[in-house]
């Protein structure tokens, strides 16, 4: 991959950003093959740990406060930004930026979509629905993102089994472990053109993803579209 090529990144994120990690160790780790370069962590919290970590690497921040929104295209605009994941961003993303950047937008999701989702589903608050519900599974989704809250089109889940004994603070550390496994995988093959979203709204392309060594739910296939 050449340097036109790659994508230009940006991560938003609200809170500690482990995701952001994630998907930064995983792009190190493919190299010179790697599809993206990070060049912004936005935030709408001056305090939020993923800009520690994006400054700890070098990678320019920018904080847009809740009631500016208008601030966070500007910022795209500044940085030529092609592709965007947003990893545990709590705010919507403004339509004229969701508008901009279809199918180059993606998020992931505590559960399994369609289910526990939408607005006011975040965190905690997903992982005590799901044990209130008596659901034996869940598991993170990531998805494209459109102008509602966790309703673009589905790239890839994995399932994490509901135990008996579990508490919001387990489930939620087993469904992360898998958000760390899948998300950088998805936003690596959106970012190469793998995986891409159709006209019609449909996610197109196939990407196989190992996930013997990070995972244990094996090996895990992105369905075509
Ligand atoms: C993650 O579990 C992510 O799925 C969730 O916020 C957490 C962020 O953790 N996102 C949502 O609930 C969005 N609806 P992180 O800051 O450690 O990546």
């Amino acid at each position: 991959m050449t340097t036109a090529t790659l994508a230009r990144l940006a991560v938003f994120a609200s809170g500690g950003g482990s995701n952001l990690q994630a998907i930064l160790d995983h792009l190190d780790a493919l190299g010179a093959a790697a599809p993206a370069a990070p060049v912004l962590v936005l935030s709408d919290r001056s305090d939020a740990g993923a800009l520690d970590r994006a400054r700890a690497r070098g990678i320019a921040v920018e904080v847009v406060p809740r009631d500016r929104p208008e601030g966070i295209a500007a910022a795209l605009a500044r940085h030529d930004v092609t592709h965007i994941a947003l990893a545990g961003f709590l705010r919507l993303v403004p339509e004229e930026v969701t508008h901009a950047f279809r199918g180059r937008i993606v998020n992931v999701h505590p559960a399994l979509l369609p289910a526990f989702g939408g607005p006011g589903m975040y965190g905690t608050r997903v992982h005590e629905a799901v044990l209130r519900s008596g659901a034996r599974v869940t598991g993170p989704t990531v998805h494209f993102v459109d102008a509602r809250y966790d309703e673009g089109a589905i790239i890839a889940q994995i399932p994490v089994p509901v135990r008996s004994d579990d508490t919001a603070a387990t489930l939620a550390a087993r469904v992360l472990a898998a958000e760390h496994a899948l998300y950088p995988r998805c936003v690596a093959a959106v970012a190469a053109g793998e995986v891409s979203l159709g006209a019609d709204g449909r996610v197109r392309g196939t990407a196989t993803f190992d996930f013997d060594r990070a995972a244990p739910a094996g090996r895990q296939t992105v369905p075509a579209g």
